[in-house]
Parts: C-alpha cells; sequence; structure tokens
C-alpha cells in the first residue's frame, strides 16, 4: 500500500506534468501551517527559478488541474507560489478502510531484506547489571523490533564481557577463600563438579571486594593477572571456574533482561572472540597492516580529512597481551564467518566512539570486513538523575536495574492501587507492565545520542508525553470497546466509518501517517520517532474522544463507524508500543 505522502505527491506530480512542468516539482510535505491547510507543496518557488516565469503563475495552474483530483477537498495557490491542499474526506476513509484490512495497516515490508545484527546489552559477567545497561538494552532491544518489522532478519548478540581481568580477579579471591576445591589442585584429572561453589550473590560480592583489593595489594593483582593468564591458556580448573562463573551470570541476567522484555538471539561474548584473534594478528602482519611502535603492535587508522586525533589502532600490548579493539575486531572476523551480516549496529555508551571509529576503519581497510557490511555505531547519551549528574542511588552509589525497576513499579502501584475496581493483585501485575512504559518510553523518547533527565515523577504520571499516558489512551479505547462487545457487537467487525471531518479528520490524518513513520524511523535508527508519533496520535485521538459522543450516538451505522475508527487507533498504537519493547494493560 501506497505511504499517504507518496499517494498525494503522485497526484500533484501528475498536476505539474499536465501542465507542462517537470512532475519533481511535485513533492508534498506536511503542512507547517496546520489553521491553513493539511499538506503543502513549494515546487512552484523551485520551478519557477527553472521556467523563468513567477511562481505563483505555475502555482495557480497547478491548482486548476488539482481541482479535477477528487482526492482533494481543497487547493489553492498562495502568494508567492504555495500550493495548499485539504485532503476529500471520503478519499481519507478510503485509505484507512484499506489500511484496516491489511494485517500490517498498510506498511510494507522491505523489497530488499537484509541480515542485521545488533551489538546491545554489553553487561560484564559478576556484575550486577546497572543503570548504564539500561539504555543499551531498550534502545537496542527496539531498533531490533523495528528491523524486524519492516522485514529485516535481525540477530541480537549480548555480546557479554566476560573476558580479562575480572575472571583473574574472581579466581584468585575464590582461591583465597577456599583453597581447598578441587579447581585448584593441579594434579586433579576427574571431572569438575556440575554444580557452581558459589551464587550469584557471592559471585557479586566477591567480584568487588576482589577487585577493592587489586588496587592496595601488588602481589594479589599479580595473582590475578596470573589467573587472568592461565584461565585464558587452558588451564582446566580455572576453565572449570570460569564455566561456572558464565552459567551463574548468564541464569541472573536472562532474569533481569526478562523483566525488562529483552531478548538476545546470541549470548556470545568476549570470549567467543579469541580463538581467531591469532590468525587474525597473522594476517594483519603478513599483508603488512600492523607495525610495530613502541613494542606494541598497531595499524595506523588516521585520515586526511580527520579534524580530530585518531591515534593507530592498538591491536597487541608490547606483553602480547590483547585489548577491547582486539576483541571487537576478531569479534567482526567471527561474525562474517558465522553469519555474513549486511549491517551490523552497535548501541554503546556514546563515550565509546572513539574506540569504534578506530575498530571500524581498522576493520575495513584490513579487509576484516568488506564493502558491503555497514557498520553503524548507534552511541547513546548518559542517563542523569535529577541533578544533571549521572543517575545514582540517593546513598551516591550506582544504583542496581533490579532496585531502579522496583522503585517505579512501587511508584506505579501507589497510582493503581487508587483504583477501587482494581484488586491489590491486579495492582502489583499492571504496575509492572506499567512501569516498564514509564521506563522505556522515558528513555526512548529522546534521541539516542542526548544525554536526559531520569524523572521518576515525571515518567509515571499518566499525563504528558509518558509511557503511562499512552497506555492510558489504549486502556480508555479497550474499554469502550468491551462496552459496544457487551451490546453484543464486534468491533474488529466494524469498518471506518465515513469522515466528518475537525478533530475526527485530525485523528484519521495521523493514522494515516503511520507507514511513512516506521519506514523513517527504521531508515534513521530512531526509535523516539516512534515516540513522537504515538503521542501525536494519542493526543489526536483524546481531543476527538473529549468532542464526540461513541457509544451514544444514535445512528447505528455512525456508531459502528466510530467504533471502527477506535479499533485502528488501537491497533497502531498497539504496533508501535510493541516495537518499543511494551505492552499495554487491560485497565489501570
Ligand atoms: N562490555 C562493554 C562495556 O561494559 C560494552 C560492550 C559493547 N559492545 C562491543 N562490541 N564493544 O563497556
Amino acid at each position: 500500500m501506497k505511504k499517504l505522502l507518496d499517494r498525494i505527491t503522485e497526484e500533484v506530480a501528475g498536476a505539474f506534468a499536465a501542465c507542462g512542468y517537470d512532475g519533481a516539482y511535485g513533492k508534498v510535505t506536511l503542512s507547517n501551517r496546520p489553521d491553513l491547510c493539511e499538506y503543502q507543496c513549494n515546487g512552484s518557488l523551485q520551478a519557477a527559478k527553472a521556467y523563468r516565469c513567477a511562481p505563483i503563475q505555475i502555482a495557480s495552474a497547478v491548482v486548476e488541474e488539482l481541482k479535477k483530483a477528487w482526492i482533494f477537498e481543497e487547493a489553492c495557490a498562495v502568494n508567492p507560489g504555495f500550493i495548499n491542499l485539504k485532503l476529500n474526506p471520503g478519499f481519507v476513509r478510503d485509505y484507512l478502510q484499506e489500511m484496516a484490512g491489511d494485517e500490517r495497516l498498510g506498511c510494507e515490508k522491505t523489497k530488499h531484506p537484509c541480515r542485521i545484527m545488533v551489538d546491545y546489552g554489553g553487561p560484564n559477567v559478576a556484575k550486577p547489571l546497572h543503570v548504564g545497561h539500561l539504555r543499551s538494552a531498550i534502545i537496542g532491544e527496539s531498533v531490533k523490533r523495528l528491523g524486524r518489522f519492516m522485514g529485516h532478519h535481525m540477530i541480537g548478540d549480548i555480546h557479554l564481557g566476560d573476558w580479562g581481568l575480572q575472571m583473574g580477579l574472581i579466581i584468585t579471591e575464590l582461591r583465597h577463600r577456599k583453597p581447598e576445591l578441587v579447581y585448584f589442585d593441579e594434579s586433579y584429572q576427574g571431572e569438575y563438579p556440575k554444580e557452581a561453589p558459589f551464587t550469584i550473590s557471592e559471585l557479586e560480592e566477591i567480584y568487588p571486594t576482589a577487585s577493592a583489593r587489586s588496587k592496595t595489594d601488588e602481589a594479589y593483582k599479580e595473582e590475578a593477572m596470573e589467573a587472568t593468564y592461565l584461565v585464558q591458556h587452558g588451564r582446566r580448573g580455572y576453565q572449570a571456574l570460569l564455566q561456572h562463573i558464565l552459567d551463574v551470570s548468564v541464569a541472573d541476567l536472562k532474569k533481569n533482561y526478562a523483566s525488562l522484555n529483552v531478548e538476545f538471539e546470541l549470548w556470545k561474548g568476549e570470549s567467543d572472540a579469541q580463538p581467531y584473534i591469532p590468525d587474525m594478528v597473522a594476517k594483519l602482519k603478513e599483508k603488512g597492516y600492523a607495525y610495530e611502535s613502541e613494542g606494541a603492535l598497531v595499524v595506523d587508522v588516521k585520515e586526511e580529512t580527520d579534524t580530530k586525533e585518531v591515534p593507530p589502532c592498538m591491536i597487541l600490548k608490547s606483553d602480547g597481551a590483547s585489548l577491547y579493539t582486539t576483541t571487537d575486531l576478531a569479534t567482526l572476523v567471527e561474525r562474517k564467518k558465522l553469519f555474513d551480516p549486511d549491517a551490523i549496529i552497535y548501541v554503546v555508551d556514546k563515550r565509546q566512539e572513539m574506540h569504534f571509529v578506530q575498530v571500524f576503519r581498522c576493520a575495513r581497510k584490513t579487509g576484516i570486513v568488506d564493502e558491503k557490511t555497514r557498520l553503524l555505531f548507534l552511541g547513546f547519551g548518559t542517563m542523569n538523575g535529577k541533578d544533571g549528574k549521572p543517575f545514582k542511588t540517593r546513598e551516591g552509589g550506582v544504583m542496581r536495574l533490579e532496585n531502579l525497576i522496583a522503585d517505579i513499579n512501587e511508584e506505579m502501584y501507589q497510582k493503581i492501587a487508587g483504583n477501587p475496581e482494581i484488586s491489590p493483585e491486579e495492582a502489583r501485575k499492571t504496575a509492572k507492565v506499567v512501569g516498564l512504559s514509564a521506563i522505556k518510553y522515558g528513555d526512548l523518547s529522546n534521541q539516542a545520542s542526548k544525554d536526559y533527565i531520569f524523572d521518576v515523577d515525571r515518567f509515571t504520571s499518566f499525563e504528558g508525553n509518558t509511557g503511562p499516558y499512552i497506555l492510558y489512551t489504549i486502556v480508555r479505547i479497550k474499554s469502550i470497546l468491551g462496552k459496544y462487545r457487551a451490546l453484543g457487537r464486534d468491533p474488529e467487525a466494524e469498518p471506518v466509518g465515513h469522515c466528518s471531518g475537525g478533530t475526527q479528520k485530525s485523528l484519521m490524518l495521523e493514522l494515516a501517517r503511520f507507514s511513512g513513520v516506521m519506514e523513517n524511523a527504521f531508515e534513521e535508527t530512531a526509535p523516539h520517532k516512534i515516540c513522537a508519533y504515538i503521542y501525536e496520535l494519542a493526543n489526536a485521538f483524546n481531543k476527538f474522544y473529549h468532542e464526540t459522543k461513541i457509544l451514544g450516538e444514535e445512528d447505528q451505522e455512525k456508531r459502528a463507524g466510530l467504533v471502527g475508527l477506535l479499533v485502528l487507533t488501537k491497533r497502531v498504537l498497539e504496533i508501535c508500543i510493541d516495537i518499543l519493547g511494551f505492552e499495554a494493560p487491560e485497565r489501570m
């Protein structure tokens, strides 16, 4: 189904052509003067230069032609040469009926499906999830869902931080606490126990303890580095411990991400890339890309047009150890081999931008990825507290994600429990659903690259540009549809009815934008555009709702047509919030 703007543009382009002008001047946009018209075309102004005549002359001729087009109720030429347009209500209704008849509401799947990997989440094992991981999870999940909706093959990879010193630290601390464990017996040849020698809470305590001690105790740090080396170079007992650390962490992470409605197709980690390193390094040397500089192995990645210094990409440190860049490059080798993606989108804190500039350039230059693979860094800004500084607990510590979610849910519960029709159990459940919308919408409604203020009061409000407001709108529609059903009628079976102008037409025109918004949000990797759209749509709906008798409408056919419009509004909102990664309750 054609996008509404394309459909209108086609008509106007035809009129330009019929008047002897190039149809390309017929591009139509949403009106920036909604008080005057719904759509506008400014093409006459440019055409006037090419055809050396007055813009109004062209606009007037085109408008004469447009008067023949039934899709417009009004077309007029305005000085100096604008064309103002209003759609015929009958056309709008037909358009919406066609939309409603389509399972995808008229939004066509891409004709060129791509395999796109989204690298998001990025938590480090053995450390609790904290608010820093929240943005990556929320944005990455919605980018993935949006791509999937557009018909692409999307693969989400959590890319765990499961490699490096933290593993050595945990092993060392365990060794100090429980030296008798079989994992530390080098002569042991048998099978290791299936059960981990620690729980997730112990693990979460062990790591920070070890990390703190390593900062003051040099010998302890040496030991941890040695353990890191050994786990990376095949010490059996340590590798068995590594597996336990991973298993225990991953089980806990899965639970946490599930509570965020976030799901990964791949649970790979930095450790999975390690086997690819030796061969990759050998090739980089062999082909002459990598050279030694102050003992380290590096690849130059600066470019003439750089305005900021881009340091060489470091491949190996002088002691031969690999780095974060090495792991990301090797991960690209692995992804190419296993998935051959058309694109990879990295949803990572924007403070890591330079790292990705280096990795991307190095990967391209050395042929680790080929021309066809797009690499995109979607860097996000910081989530701040009301004081404008990175979000912290009241005590000033790093806020654990679980606690943040619990706080929001409690806030939501207090609001919902005020509704006497809702039992406390239902209120608890609903609070979780609405709380998630508060967190996710609060994040996604901002352009990803910007910092934003996490404001619990604002985000949980039922009014304004918030998740709960959107849900409230859906719940309102559900309630009307429920009453309609109680009259023995099936709302889903009602066609969208006649358009009577005013707020109803505004609502209908908002609905008709759906496919255009989706396409654009995908092209620009911009979930915030979906938020902006549903906020406008919800506003348009609520204005219409306050002015219109729906179930009270006596004319049965008219009433059915209004119900059909409500059903379509609900479907559009529900598809959008599903892409944003949350859902609506039955009531709230
Ligand atoms: N684990 C990293 C961190 O906590 C984020 C990983 C991002 N993804 C990547 N491919 N480097 O900073």
